[in-house]
């Protein structure tokens, strides 16, 4: 049994996909920035607000380190989790990683109405999601499966992730 772990842009559904795979397949579902808000006992936008990114990024580490321990889990990381080298190689130890991917135009629709996101709170426009996709794309790359979820709903992304990793886990 395989762990499979969800990376990718905010906005490209891992924790919705990840919670729906993990029922299909039997998997125990965790979600890192949901257990990071639980352990911590206070909102990601809290976190980044009283002590900023890079104390974030440190509790992310630690959490991510912990729950990759486990076996038989799908995992739905955040999305800058791939920021870190030492976060990437426990990721790829971990399991299949599948990286979720959608245009900027995409994320920016779906996140419009959103409130939860630090990091695009004073600036959410195509421009910014475009410049953070930039910085990252080299390293949602280092992943076994990539899948556009542009324009496809929960079920579409679903059956494809199930399609390809049918082999591997
Ligand atoms: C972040 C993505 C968020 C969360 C935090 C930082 C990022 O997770 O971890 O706000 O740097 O892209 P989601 O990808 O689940 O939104």
């Amino acid at each position: 049994m395989k762990n499979i772990i969800l990376t990718g842009f905010m906005g490209t559904g891992k924790s919705y996909v990840g919670r729906r795979l993990a029922t299909m397949i039997g998997y125990k579902f965790k979600d890192i920035d949901e257990i990071i808000e639980k352990t911590e006992n206070m909102k990601i936008n809290e976190i980044f607000e009283l002590f900023g990114e890079e104390h974030f990024r440190k509790i992310e580490t630690v959490v991510l380190e912990m729950e990759l321990k486990d076996e038989g889990i799908v995992v739905s990381t955040g999305g800058g989790v791939v920021l870190s080298e030492k976060n990437r190689k426990l990721i790829r130890k971990a399991g299949i990683v599948v990286n979720l991917t959608a245009t900027p135009e995409q994320i920016l629709e779906r996140l419009a109405e959103d409130h939860e996101r630090p990091l695009l709170k004073k600036e959410k426009n195509i421009q910014k999601i475009r410049k953070m996709m930039l910085e990252r794309n080299s390293y949602y790359e280092e992943s076994d499966i990539q899948i556009d979820t542009t324009g496809k709903n929960v079920d579409d992304v679903i059956s494809e992730i199930m399609r390809r990793i049918e082999y591997e886990v």
